[in-house]
Protein backbone atom coordinates (compact mmCIF):
# COMPACT_ATOMS: atom_id res chain seq x y z
CA UNK A 1 0.00 0.00 0.00
CA UNK A 2 1.40 3.54 -1.03
CA UNK A 3 1.06 6.08 1.94
CA UNK A 4 0.02 9.18 0.23
CA UNK A 5 -0.31 12.87 1.62
CA UNK A 6 -2.95 14.82 -0.39
CA UNK A 7 -2.16 18.56 -0.62
CA UNK A 8 -5.02 19.98 -2.62
CA UNK A 9 -7.44 23.45 -3.19
CA UNK A 10 -10.74 21.40 -4.31
CA UNK A 11 -11.23 22.25 -6.78
CA UNK A 12 -13.44 19.83 -9.24
CA UNK A 13 -10.48 17.68 -10.52
CA UNK A 14 -9.01 17.78 -6.59
CA UNK A 15 -12.12 16.01 -5.67
CA UNK A 16 -11.56 13.32 -7.97
CA UNK A 17 -8.42 12.84 -6.79
CA UNK A 18 -9.53 12.45 -3.49
CA UNK A 19 -12.13 9.98 -4.27
CA UNK A 20 -9.85 7.99 -6.95
CA UNK A 21 -6.94 7.96 -3.52
CA UNK A 22 -9.84 6.54 -1.48
CA UNK A 23 -11.41 4.15 -3.49
CA UNK A 24 -8.28 2.44 -4.78
CA UNK A 25 -7.56 -0.11 -2.18
CA UNK A 26 -3.74 0.04 -3.15
CA UNK A 27 -3.64 3.87 -1.94
CA UNK A 28 -3.73 5.18 1.90
CA UNK A 29 -4.61 8.75 2.19
CA UNK A 30 -2.58 9.39 5.85
CA UNK A 31 -4.21 13.25 5.68
CA UNK A 32 -5.58 15.46 3.21
CA UNK A 33 -4.04 19.34 3.81
CA UNK A 34 -5.52 22.32 1.86
CA UNK A 35 -3.82 25.20 0.06
CA UNK A 36 -5.02 28.42 -1.50
CA UNK A 37 -5.87 28.00 -4.98
CA UNK A 38 -8.71 27.56 -7.19
CA UNK A 39 -10.41 29.50 -4.39
CA UNK A 40 -9.45 31.03 -0.49
CA UNK A 41 -8.46 28.71 1.92
CA UNK A 42 -11.75 28.21 3.67
CA UNK A 43 -13.52 27.65 0.99
CA UNK A 44 -11.64 25.12 -0.41
CA UNK A 45 -11.00 23.26 3.19
CA UNK A 46 -14.40 23.41 3.42
CA UNK A 47 -14.91 21.74 0.26
CA UNK A 48 -12.29 19.08 1.35
CA UNK A 49 -14.65 18.51 4.20
CA UNK A 50 -17.47 17.93 1.49
CA UNK A 51 -16.06 15.68 -0.23
CA UNK A 52 -14.55 13.87 2.95
CA UNK A 53 -18.47 13.35 4.03
CA UNK A 54 -19.79 12.62 0.55
CA UNK A 55 -17.70 9.89 0.31
CA UNK A 56 -17.25 8.52 3.54
CA UNK A 57 -13.44 8.64 4.26
CA UNK A 58 -14.46 9.62 7.71
CA UNK A 59 -10.86 8.62 8.84
CA UNK A 60 -9.12 10.63 7.10
CA UNK A 61 -7.98 14.22 8.92
CA UNK A 62 -7.71 17.11 7.13
CA UNK A 63 -5.48 20.13 8.09
CA UNK A 64 -5.83 23.65 6.64
CA UNK A 65 -2.33 25.38 5.47
CA UNK A 66 -1.22 28.70 3.77
CA UNK A 67 -3.77 31.58 3.54
CA UNK A 68 -1.28 33.30 0.60
CA UNK A 69 1.20 32.11 -2.04
CA UNK A 70 4.90 33.04 -0.82
CA UNK A 71 5.14 36.34 -3.16
CA UNK A 72 2.37 37.11 -5.05
CA UNK A 73 -1.11 38.72 -4.30
CA UNK A 74 -4.19 35.71 -4.03
CA UNK A 75 -5.21 34.94 -7.96
CA UNK A 76 -8.15 32.41 -7.98
CA UNK A 77 -9.71 30.17 -10.53
CA UNK A 78 -13.57 31.08 -10.24
CA UNK A 79 -14.04 31.13 -14.02
CA UNK A 80 -12.96 27.12 -13.76
CA UNK A 81 -14.42 26.31 -10.29
CA UNK A 82 -17.13 29.12 -9.91
CA UNK A 83 -17.43 30.67 -6.63
CA UNK A 84 -17.21 28.15 -4.10
CA UNK A 85 -14.48 26.58 -5.56
CA UNK A 86 -16.87 23.36 -6.83
CA UNK A 87 -19.72 24.71 -8.29
CA UNK A 88 -22.51 22.01 -9.90
CA UNK A 89 -23.47 19.78 -7.42
CA UNK A 90 -25.09 20.27 -3.84
CA UNK A 91 -22.53 19.76 -0.85
CA UNK A 92 -23.36 17.75 1.58
CA UNK A 93 -22.96 19.59 5.38
CA UNK A 94 -19.25 17.80 7.00
CA UNK A 95 -20.02 16.82 10.40
CA UNK A 96 -16.50 16.24 10.99
CA UNK A 97 -14.06 19.44 11.29
CA UNK A 98 -10.27 19.72 10.54
CA UNK A 99 -7.45 19.39 12.77
CA UNK A 100 -6.22 22.53 14.81
CA UNK A 101 -2.11 21.99 13.33
CA UNK A 102 -1.54 23.70 10.31
CA UNK A 103 -0.99 21.48 7.43
CA UNK A 104 2.95 22.36 6.92
CA UNK A 105 3.10 20.88 10.61
CA UNK A 106 0.86 17.64 9.59
CA UNK A 107 2.72 17.20 6.60
CA UNK A 108 6.38 17.34 8.47
CA UNK A 109 5.18 15.40 11.49
CA UNK A 110 3.64 12.88 8.93
CA UNK A 111 6.34 12.33 7.26
CA UNK A 112 8.98 12.06 9.93
CA UNK A 113 7.20 9.77 12.32
CA UNK A 114 6.40 7.35 9.56
CA UNK A 115 9.45 5.68 8.44
CA UNK A 116 12.17 6.87 5.64
CA UNK A 117 10.69 6.35 2.10
CA UNK A 118 7.52 5.31 2.99
CA UNK A 119 5.28 8.46 2.24
CA UNK A 120 4.63 10.14 -0.82
CA UNK A 121 3.41 13.92 -1.54
CA UNK A 122 0.89 14.34 -4.00
CA UNK A 123 0.59 17.95 -4.63
CA UNK A 124 -2.36 19.30 -6.70
CA UNK A 125 -2.40 22.76 -6.08
CA UNK A 126 -0.23 25.65 -5.91
CA UNK A 127 3.18 24.21 -4.04
CA UNK A 128 3.06 26.91 -0.93
CA UNK A 129 2.79 24.73 1.63
CA UNK A 130 5.05 22.05 0.39
CA UNK A 131 8.05 24.96 0.07
CA UNK A 132 7.22 25.82 3.63
CA UNK A 133 7.37 22.82 5.06
CA UNK A 134 10.50 21.97 2.92
CA UNK A 135 11.83 25.47 4.51
CA UNK A 136 10.96 24.58 8.05
CA UNK A 137 12.36 20.98 8.27
CA UNK A 138 14.64 20.48 5.31
CA UNK A 139 14.94 16.74 6.63
CA UNK A 140 11.47 15.49 5.40
CA UNK A 141 13.60 16.33 1.54
CA UNK A 142 14.95 12.84 2.38
CA UNK A 143 12.35 11.26 4.06
CA UNK A 144 9.69 11.30 1.75
CA UNK A 145 9.41 8.37 -1.13
CA UNK A 146 8.97 10.76 -3.80
CA UNK A 147 6.54 13.71 -4.92
CA UNK A 148 4.47 13.38 -7.83
CA UNK A 149 2.96 16.82 -8.21
CA UNK A 150 -0.02 18.06 -11.06
CA UNK A 151 1.58 21.26 -12.36
CA UNK A 152 3.29 22.92 -14.97
CA UNK A 153 3.93 21.86 -18.60
CA UNK A 154 6.66 21.49 -21.08
CA UNK A 155 4.75 22.43 -24.19
CA UNK A 156 1.46 24.47 -23.09
CA UNK A 157 0.25 26.59 -20.73
CA UNK A 158 -3.27 27.68 -19.59
CA UNK A 159 -2.55 30.54 -17.32
CA UNK A 160 -0.40 32.20 -19.74
CA UNK A 161 0.88 31.25 -23.10
CA UNK A 162 3.69 29.15 -21.16
CA UNK A 163 2.37 28.50 -17.29
CA UNK A 164 0.19 26.43 -15.98
CA UNK A 165 -2.12 27.25 -13.10
CA UNK A 166 -0.90 25.60 -10.19
CA UNK A 167 2.90 26.89 -10.94
CA UNK A 168 1.91 30.69 -12.02
CA UNK A 169 0.05 30.89 -8.75
CA UNK A 170 3.31 30.58 -6.75
CA UNK A 171 6.42 30.54 -8.52
CA UNK A 172 8.73 30.84 -5.60
CA UNK A 173 7.10 27.80 -3.95
CA UNK A 174 7.07 25.62 -7.02
CA UNK A 175 11.48 27.01 -7.67
CA UNK A 176 11.50 25.63 -3.99
CA UNK A 177 10.13 21.98 -4.62
CA UNK A 178 11.15 21.78 -8.00
CA UNK A 179 14.85 22.29 -6.96
CA UNK A 180 14.99 20.04 -3.72
CA UNK A 181 17.45 16.85 -4.56
CA UNK A 182 14.01 14.64 -4.41
CA UNK A 183 12.47 12.56 -7.13
CA UNK A 184 9.88 14.50 -8.70
CA UNK A 185 7.23 13.14 -11.20
CA UNK A 186 5.99 16.44 -12.99
CA UNK A 187 2.17 15.47 -14.19
CA UNK A 188 1.40 18.84 -16.55
CA UNK A 189 -0.57 19.82 -19.12
CA UNK A 190 0.74 17.93 -21.48
CA UNK A 191 -0.60 14.59 -19.93
CA UNK A 192 -3.32 15.64 -17.92
CA UNK A 193 -4.63 17.67 -21.36
CA UNK A 194 -5.27 13.72 -22.71
CA UNK A 195 -7.52 12.88 -19.34
CA UNK A 196 -10.87 14.28 -20.93
CA UNK A 197 -13.54 13.34 -19.39
CA UNK A 198 -15.53 12.15 -22.86
CA UNK A 199 -19.35 11.46 -23.00
CA UNK A 200 -18.43 7.41 -22.99
CA UNK A 201 -16.86 8.51 -20.00
CA UNK A 202 -19.80 10.80 -18.71
CA UNK A 203 -21.77 7.83 -19.32
CA UNK A 204 -19.97 5.07 -17.92
CA UNK A 205 -20.02 7.11 -14.27
CA UNK A 206 -23.93 8.01 -14.58
CA UNK A 207 -24.54 4.00 -14.80
CA UNK A 208 -22.71 3.22 -11.58
CA UNK A 209 -25.30 5.01 -10.06
CA UNK A 210 -24.26 5.42 -6.70
CA UNK A 211 -24.42 8.96 -4.89
CA UNK A 212 -20.68 10.00 -5.21
CA UNK A 213 -21.34 8.55 -8.91
CA UNK A 214 -23.95 11.26 -9.32
CA UNK A 215 -21.25 13.55 -7.34
CA UNK A 216 -18.66 13.30 -9.63
CA UNK A 217 -21.15 13.49 -12.61
CA UNK A 218 -22.50 16.71 -11.55
CA UNK A 219 -18.80 18.39 -11.14
CA UNK A 220 -18.32 17.31 -14.37
CA UNK A 221 -21.33 18.96 -16.03
CA UNK A 222 -20.21 21.93 -14.15
CA UNK A 223 -16.33 21.49 -15.11
CA UNK A 224 -17.25 20.98 -19.04
CA UNK A 225 -19.47 24.05 -19.21
CA UNK A 226 -16.52 25.88 -18.16
CA UNK A 227 -14.28 24.66 -20.02
CA UNK A 228 -15.77 25.25 -23.00
CA UNK A 229 -16.88 28.58 -22.05
CA UNK A 230 -13.60 29.94 -20.75
CA UNK A 231 -10.98 27.58 -22.43
CA UNK A 232 -12.69 26.13 -25.66
CA UNK A 233 -12.34 22.52 -24.47
CA UNK A 234 -15.41 20.29 -26.66
CA UNK A 235 -14.61 18.11 -22.91
CA UNK A 236 -12.71 19.02 -19.93
CA UNK A 237 -9.58 17.14 -18.54
CA UNK A 238 -9.40 16.15 -15.25
CA UNK A 239 -5.81 17.05 -14.33
CA UNK A 240 -5.49 16.48 -10.47
CA UNK A 241 -6.36 12.40 -10.41
CA UNK A 242 -3.55 11.32 -13.12
CA UNK A 243 -0.89 11.87 -10.02
CA UNK A 244 -3.25 9.43 -7.72
CA UNK A 245 -3.27 7.30 -11.16
CA UNK A 246 0.31 7.02 -11.23
CA UNK A 247 0.86 5.67 -8.01
CA UNK A 248 -1.28 2.89 -8.20
CA UNK A 249 -0.33 1.82 -11.83
CA UNK A 250 2.79 3.55 -13.10
CA UNK A 251 1.98 2.28 -16.55
CA UNK A 252 -1.01 4.38 -17.56
CA UNK A 253 1.72 6.95 -18.69
CA UNK A 254 4.75 6.83 -19.65
CA UNK A 255 7.80 9.34 -18.54
CA UNK A 256 11.22 10.57 -19.20
CA UNK A 257 13.66 11.52 -16.83
CA UNK A 258 14.58 15.38 -17.78
CA UNK A 259 15.75 18.41 -16.00
CA UNK A 260 13.11 20.77 -15.24
CA UNK A 261 13.28 24.23 -13.35
CA UNK A 262 10.79 27.22 -12.44
CA UNK A 263 11.34 30.40 -14.31
CA UNK A 264 10.73 33.35 -11.76
CA UNK A 265 11.36 36.52 -13.74
CA UNK A 266 10.57 36.50 -17.33
CA UNK A 267 8.63 38.94 -18.15
CA UNK A 268 6.35 36.84 -20.55
CA UNK A 269 7.33 33.43 -18.84
CA UNK A 270 7.26 33.64 -15.27
CA UNK A 271 5.77 30.18 -13.89
CA UNK A 272 7.21 28.37 -16.94
CA UNK A 273 8.32 25.07 -16.51
CA UNK A 274 11.61 24.81 -18.25
CA UNK A 275 12.30 21.29 -18.86
CA UNK A 276 15.72 20.58 -20.98
CA UNK A 277 15.23 17.34 -23.48
CA UNK A 278 18.80 18.08 -24.89
CA UNK A 279 21.50 15.23 -24.71
CA UNK A 280 22.77 14.11 -22.56
CA UNK A 281 20.24 13.61 -19.52
CA UNK A 282 22.54 14.98 -16.68
CA UNK A 283 23.52 11.97 -13.92
CA UNK A 284 22.31 14.10 -10.66
CA UNK A 285 18.63 14.66 -12.89
CA UNK A 286 15.96 14.22 -10.13
CA UNK A 287 12.91 15.16 -12.57
CA UNK A 288 10.66 13.64 -14.85
CA UNK A 289 7.62 14.56 -16.86
CA UNK A 290 4.44 12.98 -17.75
CA UNK A 291 4.00 12.25 -21.58
CA UNK A 292 1.46 9.78 -22.89
CA UNK A 293 -1.88 8.41 -21.37
CA UNK A 294 -3.66 5.44 -21.60
CA UNK A 295 -6.98 7.28 -21.54
CA UNK A 296 -8.92 3.64 -20.95
CA UNK A 297 -6.92 2.26 -17.97
CA UNK A 298 -7.16 6.30 -16.41
CA UNK A 299 -10.70 5.67 -16.57
CA UNK A 300 -11.31 2.43 -15.44
CA UNK A 301 -9.80 3.34 -12.50
CA UNK A 302 -11.75 6.12 -11.48
CA UNK A 303 -14.95 3.51 -12.67
CA UNK A 304 -13.39 0.79 -10.02
CA UNK A 305 -12.92 3.50 -7.25
CA UNK A 306 -16.76 4.40 -7.36
CA UNK A 307 -17.55 0.98 -7.19
CA UNK A 308 -15.65 0.29 -4.35
CA UNK A 309 -16.95 3.54 -2.47
CA UNK A 310 -20.06 2.19 -3.37
C1 LIG B 1 -4.83 22.81 -12.16
O1 LIG B 1 -5.39 24.05 -11.78
C2 LIG B 1 -6.55 23.84 -11.02
O2 LIG B 1 -7.57 24.70 -11.47
C3 LIG B 1 -6.92 22.40 -11.14
O3 LIG B 1 -7.50 21.94 -9.93
C4 LIG B 1 -5.61 21.73 -11.43
O4 LIG B 1 -4.94 21.38 -10.24
C5 LIG B 1 -4.87 22.70 -13.68
O5 LIG B 1 -4.12 23.73 -14.25
CA1 LIG C 1 -6.04 21.43 -8.09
Amino acid sequence: VRKIILDCDPGHDDAIAMILAHGNPGIEVLAVTTVVGNQTLEKVTHNACAVREMIHMNDTPIAAGCIRPLVKEIEVAEDIHGDSGLDGPELPVPTKGILEEHAVDVIINTIMSEPTGTVTLCPTGGLTNIAMAIRKEPQIVERVQEVVLMGGGYHTGNWSAVAEFNIIIDPEAAHIVFNAPWKVTMIGLDLTHQALATPEVRKEIKEIGTKPAVFVDELLDFFSKMYKKSQGFDFPPVHDPCTIAYLIDPTVMTVKQVPVDIELNGKLTQGMTVTDFRYPIPENCHTQVAMELDHAKFWGMIYDALRNIG
